[in-house]
């Protein structure tokens, strides 16, 4: 059940210094409406997707990823802003832009996987009418086009007998199937990224192995970039070239994969990596760490991290940023006062 095909091409590929990021994010502070005094629920978090690159965000649960994801579909909940930095997603600025343009941007641009096929997919509808739905509504295609298409589609996602099964509901479909449905749906309108928000954490492990061939698959055939929000590190080394690690609504170090995970420097993502799978292993999912992620309301000042770290002391406040070193971006006073050397995994 390896992917790891994909693992040397996703994460030896080097930038060139010309490519523009199709999303960019810059110090997105995320609060709730009405409440000032609260800490950020999400703060200072910055991250660029590539073309053909898969960013991971990692952290466990509680620590802001879907926020922060649903943000750059300007699609916050209701209680929650935007407080602050910027979002630009294929040179449109997402915080200022239009409902209509958004709706745009969702179709065309982004197309979004989440956990749960079934809370995304229309259970009155059959299949292929949901994908060509989006190519009709986005492309203007006529609905007999749209709906050859989205037969196109399903059997691109590797659905069998996909001319009937185009007329199946979503609920006559297993789990797999519905999240391969989903698949074909967000890459309807040639996107130019995917938003997958633990797109195989409710599947069968099998089945999860398939669905990530698929999704790296389609990366390679249409060049998406990929922001992909999980907790499998086994995904993360294979696929992923770059990682964001998140602990309570902040970035506390992101880095390329390889050098993340092979002297990761922050004591969270140190603690985080503690279990993972040396190559040729079994898939594994993150540590788990003494304690727990405080509830939004009640992140601690300065460093967020501080009562559960190992290596916090007496001097620790409001975290620096350490170690400054090419991409390689820290979170942590005692990285940036060179009092933690990173831990060399071998
Ligand atoms: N719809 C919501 N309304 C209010 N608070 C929410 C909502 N969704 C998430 N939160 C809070 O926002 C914080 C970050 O949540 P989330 O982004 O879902 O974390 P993750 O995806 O990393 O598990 C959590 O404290 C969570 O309780
Ligand atoms: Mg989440």
């Amino acid at each position: 059940m390896s992917t790891s095909k994909t693992a040397g091409a996703a994460t030896a590929t080097a930038v060139a210094p010309d490519v523009r990021p199709i999303l960019s994010v810059r110090d997105l502070t995320i609060d709730y409406l009405g409440e000032p005094r609260q800490p950020a629920l999400v703060q200072d978090v910055s991250f660029d997707v590539l073309p053909g690159r898969s960013v991971a965000l990692i952290g466990e649960s509680g620590c802001g990823k879907t926020i922060t994801s649903l943000a750059v579909l300007g699609l916050l909940p209701a209680r929650m802003r935007v407080a602050g930095g910027s979002i630009v997603l294929d040179g449109v600025d997402v915080l200022q832009a239009s409902e209509r343009t958004l709706r745009d941007l969702r179709g065309r641009t982004v197309g979004a996987i989440f956990q749960e096929p079934m809370s995304s997919l229309n259970p009155t509808m059959p299949v292929g009418d949901q994908i060509g739905e989006a190519r009709w509504l986005h492309l203007g295609e006529s609905r007999r086009a749209a709906r050859a298409k989205a037969v196109e589609l399903l059997d691109r996602v590797g659905i069998p007998n996909a001319a009937r099964r185009a007329r199946a509901y979503p609920h006559e479909l297993s789990g797999g199937m519905q999240q391969r449905v989903m698949i074909a749906s967000a890459i309807a309108c040639e996107p130019a990224m995917l938003l997958a928000d633990e797109p195989t954490t409710a599947l069968d492990v099998t089945v999860q192995a398939d669905i990530l061939a698929l999704l790296a698959d389609l990366q390679r055939d249409l060049g998406l970039g990929i922001l992909f929000v999980t907790h499998d590190l086994g995904v993360v080394a294979e696929f992923c070239a770059d990682v964001v690690v998140m602990y309570a609504g902040h970035v506390v170090e992101r880095a390329g994969t390889r050098a993340l995970f092979a002297a990761p420097r922050h004591p969270y993502t140190a603690a985080l990596l503690g279990a993972v799978p040396q190559a040729g292993q079994a898939r594994t999912v993150l540590t788990t760490i003494p304690g727990r992620v405080p509830p939004s309301g009640a992140f601690p000042a300065g460093c967020r991290f501080r009562p559960r770290c190992a290596h916090a002391v007496a001097t620790c406040a409001e975290p620096q940023h350490g170690g400054a070193d090419g991409d390689h971006f820290t979170l942590c006073d005692r990285v940036a006062a060179g009092e933690l050397t990173p831990r060399r995994r071998t």
